[in-house]
Order: structure tokens, then sequence, then C-alpha cells
């Protein structure tokens, strides 16, 4: 049954946004071949389609695929079109991975994770008395990893992308220039991040996001000029626009002012990586996520691996005895993810134990059909993950697929915009471990692979995934949120492998969290019925109801007709699929 069958947002109101967006496509000027549908509807288009959190960056992506670019192409203009137009996420200053699966069946992956500047250490989030402290890691110039973004399109682009890469980043340009009409989400969300900028002093960013402090109210045009020119400059020189000259100049000096530790050469030495991506099958389907630095494809492909011997349809979709089940194997997946998982270029992971059908087994032989296992508190609990990250989804008309999701950490991530420069840093040092050996019942761990060293990637849940079967795509997935990220792919995945779901379906139905500790199933209110909660209590879980999880904008295939299925996830108003 679906959950949300129309957006999150009152059904009242779903009209409306649809209009407004096909009203603002035209007023931009869209192309007419080019097809919109907002968040509770699904494009079906025959070639290019592009579906992420807004009308802006789709459309950006979906016009390259018009004039000929191919899925990497487009993914990298929206990927700068959302640096401008999703500021809790979008970004230049963050990181994050894209997942890539050729039309041949060929499949890699883009680590563009922030690294730990050059000056970090374990200790580093410790104040001068010695105690860790929250903010130093999570709320501060210390926060900032040495953003990935911009070397991870370049990449991208080298090693795959065909059209020319100024293309690529005028869309970005136009919209921080001749600005954006902010919708009635962005404003709330903007005026929100501008009271807390307020608080912390950072005036850069309040002048940047507001009208001398006065928020932007829903529908005023909202304008970037120095975040234009920081474009142009990446726009006319690739990586070097933003990693040396102008832009490192006044990123290394708002370091200096605000005690961060950024310097110069932490920004020259970093690279993106391409990297191999964790593959997995699950009943004849091939699963192709991101490998560590994020926890995600692992964690989702273990989990499949243990729930593939579980005859899920049998137990039946979102009743009381699935979401048990599927929360046990998230149980494992959790508290493995604790113990190994961290940036392999630094730390062992058993990657290949981890992922194995065998240690699946082994782990499905321990779940009790009618009882919750335990997460023992003698074990170690992970940092908090922030919820707002973003995740679009890119399918051209040769069929290349490209999943990406990336990120700032927390909404507006460090709150802190480069003077002059007009973008937001991240505050990705807060998804690296507190600090050696202080783990405690408040959520603290001192494990040693994810501790913060020199040139180490924090570890991550984003979990940007593609499905494939007897060599033909299915799916392009991928949501925000957490921790949650990963159980939703996973909820995602199982929907379209395991229930044969339709694409609406599959997106609406509602979705459950498990993450180990703390030891308790959180459940979308859609299907937090009382009978589901009261069977998981007497089951021995603790149940909480939540609002909503993620915002999966994902394009599937449909196998018969090969056309591309946009749906911007219902739950989210400005969620827009775009294509042709
Ligand atoms: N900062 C959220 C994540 O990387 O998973």
């Amino acid at each position: 049954m679906s959950a949300f069958p129309t957006p999150y947002v009152s059904p009242m109101l779903r009209p409306l946004a649809v209009v407004l967006a096909l009203l603002a496509a035209v007023a931009c000027g869209e192309p007419s071949q080019l097809q919109t549908v907002a968040g509770g509807e699904m494009l079906t288009v025959e070639n290019g389609a592009v579906a992420s959190t807004n009308l802006w960056s789709s459309r950006a992506g979906a016009e390259v695929l018009l004039e000929g670019g191919n899925a990497v192409d487009a993914a990298i203009a929206v990927g700068f079109a959302l640096a401008v137009t999703n500021p809790t996420a979008g970004n230049i200053g963050g990181g994050g991975f894209m997942v890539v699966r050729t039309p041949d069946g060929e499949t890699t992956t883009f680590d563009f994770r922030e690294k730990a500047p050059l000056a970090s250490h374990p200790e580093m989030f410790y104040d001068e008395d010695g105690e860790f402290s929250r903010d130093i890691r999570h709320r501060s110039h210390i926060s900032v990893g040495v953003p990935g973004t911009v070397a991870g399109f370049e990449l991208a682009h080298q090693r795959l992308g065909q059209a020319d890469w100024a293309r690529l980043v005028e869309p970005s340009i136009g919209l921080a220039r001749d600005g954006i009409e902010l919708t009635p989400d962005l404003a709330g969300s903007i005026a929100n991040a501008v009271g807390r900028m307020q608080e912390r002093g950072y005036e850069a960013s309040v002048q940047a996001f507001s009208r001398d402090g006065v928020p932007y109210e829903a529908g005023e045009l909202w304008q970037q000029p120095d975040l234009a020119m920081t474009l142009e400059r990446i726009r006319d020189e690739g990586r070097d626009g933003f990693y040396r000259g102008e832009t490192a100049d006044l990123l290394v000096a708002e370091m200096e002012r605000g005690g961060g530790i950024i310097t110069h050469e932490d920004l020259e030495i970093y690279e993106a990586v391409e990297r191999a991506p964790i593959e997995g099958t699950f009943l004849g389907y091939d699963v192709i996520s991101m490998g560590p630095p994020s926890s995600g494809g692992t964690a989702i492909v273990q989990m499949l691996n243990i729930l593939e011997g579980f005859d899920l349809p049998a137990i039946g979709h979102n009743s009381p005895e699935y979401v048990h089940h599927v929360a046990e194997a998230m149980r494992f997946a959790f508290r493995d993810r604790a113990a190994h998982l961290a940036d392999m270029d630094f730390s062992d992971v058993p990657l290949e134990r981890l992922t194995s059908k065998e240690y699946a087994d082994e782990l499905r032989a321990q779940i009790d059909p009618d009882m919750a296992g335990e997460s023992s508190v003698a074990d170690v609990e992970l940092a908090m993950e922030s919820a707002e990250t973003t995740h679009y989804s890119v399918v051209d008309a040769d069929g290349m697929a490209v999943s990406v999701t990336y990120t700032l950490e927390g909404g507006y991530g460090s709150h802190i915009t480069v003077p002059g420069a007009g973008f937001l840093l991240n505050n990705e040092m807060g998804d690296f471990n507190a600090g050696p050996g202080i783990t405690d019942e408040t959520g603290l761990i001192g494990t040693e692979p994810n501790l913060a060293r020199p040139e180490q990637r924090m570890l991550s849940s984003m979990s940007p995934t593609i499905l494939a079967r007897d060599g033909e795509l299915v799916a392009v997935i991928g949501t925000p949120g957490g921790r949650t990220i990963i159980n939703t792919v996973l909820q995602l995945a199982l929907n379209r492998m395991a229930f044969q779901m339709e694409p609406m379906e599959m997106l609406s139905a509602g979705r459950f969290h498990h993450q180990w500790l703390p030891d308790r199933i959180t459940v979308e209110e859609a299907i937090a019925t009382p009978e589901l909660m009261s069977r998981l209590e007497e089951m021995g879980h603790t149940v909480e109801p939540r609002t909503r999880q993620g915002a999966a904008h994902s394009i599937v295939i449909d196998m018969e007709t090969g056309e591309r299925i946009g749906i911007p996830d219902p739950r989210i108003t400005d969620g827009t699929a775009v294509g042709y």
C-alpha cells in the first residue's frame, strides 16, 4: 500500500505545485521538447531524464541531455546548479559520490568526499581543557573538510564526459548572477538559516542569504553575484579556478580569520579518486553502489544478502514481521559498520567478508523470527550524521546512468560563506569520530578506524546506487538522510527487486529505520499504525513514529518499453523531474 500517493505537502497544493513548476519552466524558456513534473507526479520519456530536488537543477541537466551531452555531463550541470539553488546541501564547498553505469554495463564510481586538512589529528576536536567539544567538531572553522566537489566533477568529466566543460558550469552562473525566484520551501529554509548565521556572527553568510539581515520572502528574486564570479573561475580554469588563485586565496583568508586550518597546500593536494563500486546480487538483480569511504554500498549489499534468504513476499511488505526481519538485518549491518567501516586508504576494511553470501548466511541464522535481537551497550555508537544531503539521478538517451549524492553535512554546512567567493563551506569533519577512546553512552565514539588524520576521508552513509538485471539498466536510486540513507536505499531496492513494485509505489511506500544503536525502529507516520507498532513492541522492539524518511529522487526503467520514468520523491514539494 502506498504511504505517500501524493506529495508530502497537502494534496490540495499538489496541482498548484505542478502548475508553478510548469509556469516556471515556461518563464525560464525551457525548450518545448522537455517535459517537467513536480513531486508526486511521474515523468515518462523515451530519451533522457533527470530527477532532483528542484526544477532549476533538473532542467539544467535535461538541457545538456537534449543537446547531446551524456549522463555524466548532465550530472555535472545538475551538481553545479544545485550549488546555487539548494544551499542546504548542493555545493562546491562540500563533497560526495557519483556512481556510473555505462550503456554497455561498465561500472565505476567517483569519490569526491572531503579530506581532513594536513594539520588534522585525532584529538583536534578537544578544547583547551582537553575535553571533547561538539561545537569544535561540528560548528567551527575546524569542522570544515577540504572540499571535493569541483575536483570530483572535473575528474568525472575528464574520464567520461563529452560536452564542453564551460557549457556544464554556465547554467549555474546564470542562476547565481540573474537570480532565482524563491519557492516557499526554499525561502523558509533560508530564513531559518539566516537566524543561525546571525547568532554565530557569520556576516558574509548573512549578506549572501538575506537583504542586510532581512530574510527574503517567497517569490522574491535571490541573486548571488560573488558565487557567480567563483563559478566563472571554475568555468574558465576548471579545478584550478577553485583550488588555486583567487578562490583559494579567499578560502584560506577566511580560515585564517576564523581559526580554521585549511591551507593552500591542502587545496593544492586534494584529489578526487575513481574507485571500483561495491557490487552485489539479489534474486538475479545486480546492485552497484558506493564503497568506502561510504559505508552505504557495503551495508546495503550485506543486508540484501541476509534478506535474500527469506521469502519476503510471503512475509508481506511492511507487515510487522517484515519490519522485524528487515530491522534485524539493519542491526547487523550497522553494528559491522561501526566496527569496521572507514576510509580504506587508512584502514583495513574486511569488505570481502562483509559482502559475502556466506557471512550473510551466518547472520541470517541468528535472526529469531519472533523476537528482537540485542544491540550491546558495550559496543559503540556512531557519531551523528546530518539528514541534510541531496541526491539526484540521471539517465541519458543511450542508457548511461548516473547516481549522485553529495552534501555539506549539516543543512547549510558550517554556515560559513567564504567572503567574496559566495559559497558555503561544509562541516564534514563532524563525520569523524570524536577522539581516541572516548566512546560513551551519550553517543560519542572513539574507535580507531574513523579518527581524523591528515588527508583521511571521513566515513559517510551516502549511497548512490544503480540496479541492473540481465545486462539491462533497471533503476537509479539514492537519497539524503544521514544514516537513514542506507536503509531508505535498501527499501527502495527491495520494493523493486523483491516486490516488483511499480515506480510510484516503489517511491511512495512507507519507510522505516534501525541503526543498531540507539536500539529502536523509527517508522514513517504514514504506516505507523497502532497494529504495526504494538506487534513490534510485543516482539521486543522499541518503536517510534517519524514524519518522513528521505528524498529519493529516482529514475526507473520500464523494462518493456525502455522508457525512463523520473520520480521526484512525493515527500518533497520542490522535487522535479525533467526529460524528453
Ligand atoms: N554527512 C552525511 C554523510 O556523509 O553521510
